[in-house]
């Protein structure tokens, strides 16, 4: 165990961590978005700071690859973990492996019964029943691998519901346990729309007293919700970025949690998320027909344009404005504008790719469209790397114009391949994209186009914009340099994580009274 002299050096130099990350998934092991993004770049960009970082994940026998690389070579380690959900001992086994291009280990939970399915959380559009089961399981499992395979880490990193009951465990059964004296936990919200909401009765699964059963801390609406578990147990809680940090203070993207939030603002840290440069980089892309920098960006994106109005059946015209859309199909994503003006849009001189898949009513009309208008609408429903990183390279704009985006990583995605993006400002949103007046023009920090109302003929009419700049060539030239050339890598956010890292080893290991049991860790009930 550190001594309190190291533990003081840490917190004032930010000295080395041993840091275990938690996520239900990671690329290139797992993903259906964002999240499995995250957890893969963030503790890499972490180890290449200089601490000795873990990630632990479940090990979905038939999703690996779905990150798109090849995955690494996965190694059973011989060690077998029992825990109790519920009133059933449950066993399951860890094995390991390395984020690819990296050091950081990556320990993966094999239990088939509740990871070899057919999807992650999801099977036919229906929640699997036992999803509160799956993931308690997961989460005391990642407690006890750390205990295991002696880890002994200062942060116990757990994002979204599905590891929300990890920072309570690490509070109230783990506390005493040796290697985890000092450790502190840190909670990431990646979505407030899941929450990980379950009937009461799921509470015994969790195996902890019915006393936290109340409205301060795990109940939610008479339900047990592992969201607002995780929100109220961990030392620090980061979203991902700084204006969803405080929006979701408020009711209108709280999603009943805003009070929860409200009150534990002081340790609530919007860090938006940056990009892995070495998969999303339009100088070394592998999976697009022509590479470029911000230099040779006209020749680069042309070739890349036709490419792809090619493969997806589009008339090779250059000057048409390509827009491109790689998403969930969902109500979040804003599909609901694009379906309202999809007959204006349709009028346009313009052509449209959508990749994703989502709800069949968004499925269905954006397929309709393709069906419709082949010469200006190409649909593909699915999930398809290559093509998505092809999309990034080769449309002139890219579609988001999200009801909510707690960060997005697609607009990032864009504004490095010089694709400009047409966003509404929310969450991530608002805190990567500056829109193009002719003010900001000047000023030289437009970067895209960005509009605050949730309406399609807004909507629409920044299209529109979009479309008459595009015909500026120097303009729109303008608008693109200033994306390429902002540093959307991992490196500052990762440098911020480790601030609050910090922040949480010091209300840790700080002496009783000023910081350390704070009312929310308390073991007593709260009602
Ligand atoms: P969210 O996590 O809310 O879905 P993000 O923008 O954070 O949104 O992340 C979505 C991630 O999933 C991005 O990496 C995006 O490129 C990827 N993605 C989404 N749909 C597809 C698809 N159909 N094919 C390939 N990649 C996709
Ligand atoms: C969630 C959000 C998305 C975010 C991602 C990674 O899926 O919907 O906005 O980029 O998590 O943090």
């Amino acid at each position: 165990m550190a001594s309190p002299a190291e533990l003081v050096e840490r917190r004032e130099g930010c000295q080395f961590m041993r840091i275990v990350l938690a996520s239900s998934e990671a690329v290139p092991f797992s993903k259906t978005g964002g999240l499995a993004d995250v957890a893969a770049a963030l503790p890499k960009a972490l180890g290449q700071i200089g601490h000795e970082v873990s990630l632990i994940t479940p090990h979905y026998p038939r999703m690996i690859s779905k990150g798109g690389e090849q995955a690494p070579p996965i190694e059973p380690t011989g060690i077998s973990l029992r825990v109790m959900v519920g009133s059933k001992q449950v066993e399951g086994r860890i094995l390991r492996s390395t984020l690819p291009g990296s050091k950081v280990t990556v320990y993966l939970i094999d239990q088939p019964g509740y990871f070899d399915r057919a999807g992650l959380y999801v099977e036919h559009d229906q929640d699997y029943r036992d999803n509160s089961e799956r993931f308690i399981f997961f989460s005391r499992a990642v407690m006890e691998a750390i205990r295991l395979l002696n880890l002994r880490p200062d942060i116990v990193h757990a994002n979204d519901w599905q590891t929300g009951l990890v920072p309570a465990l690490v509070n109230i059964e783990y506390r005493g346990t040796p290697g985890f004296e000092q450790t502190a936990s840190v909670f990431t919200i990646h979505n407030m729309a899941f929450q990980g909401q379950f009937w009461h009765w799921d509470m015994l699964l969790t195996g902890l007293d019915w006393k936290y059963f109340n409205w301060k801390q795990m109940e939610c609406y008479g339900h047990l919700n592992l969201l607002k578990t995780g929100i109220t147990f961990a030392d620090l809680v980061t979203t991902v970025s700084p204006t969803y940090a405080r929006e979701i203070r408020t009711p209108e993207f709280g999603c009943g949690l805003n009070g929860a939030l409200t009150s534990r603002q002081a340790d609530l840290v919007g860090i938006l998320n940056g990009v892995d440069t070495e998969v999303w980089n339009p100088q070394t892309d592998t999976k697009i027909v022509k590479t470029y920098s911000a230099s040779t960006l006209n020749a680069g994106k042309a070739a890349c344009k036709a490419a792809v109005q090619e493969r997806l059946g589009l008339p090779k015209n250059p000057s048409v404005l390509l827009l491109g859309s790689i998403s969930r199909m969902t109500h979040q994503k804003g599909f609901q504008l694009v379906e309202q003006c999809a007959s204006m849009l349709l009028d346009q001189d313009i052509q449209l790719i959508f990749l994703g898949s989502g709800e069949p009513r968004f499925e269905g009309l954006l397929q309709d469209l393709a069906r419709q208008k082949p010469d200006k609408v190409a649909t593909t429903i699915g999930y398809d790397e290559e093509l998505s990183h092809q999309i990034e390279a080769g449309a002139d704009a890219f579609l988001m114009p999200s009801e909510f985006e707690p960060c997005g990583l697609n607009q990032m995605y864009s504004l490095i391949y010089g694709t400009v993006p047409i966003v509404r400002a929310v969450g991530g949103l608002a805190d990567s994209v500056v829109d193009a007046t002719d003010e900001n023009v000047e000023k030289g920090i437009a970067n895209g186009f960005s509009f605050r109302e949730f309406r399609s003929d807004v909507l629409f009419w920044n299209i529109c914009r979009a479309r008459s700049m595009f015909s500026d060539p120097q303009k729109w030239n303008r608008l693109q340099q200033v994306g390429m050339k902002q540093d959307w890598s991992w490196k500052s956010s990762a440098n911020e994580y480790v601030r609050v890292y910090d922040r949480a080893l010091a209300k840790r290991t700080a002496p009783v009274g000023i910081g350390a049991g704070a009312s929310n860790h308390d073991n007593s009930p709260q009602n």
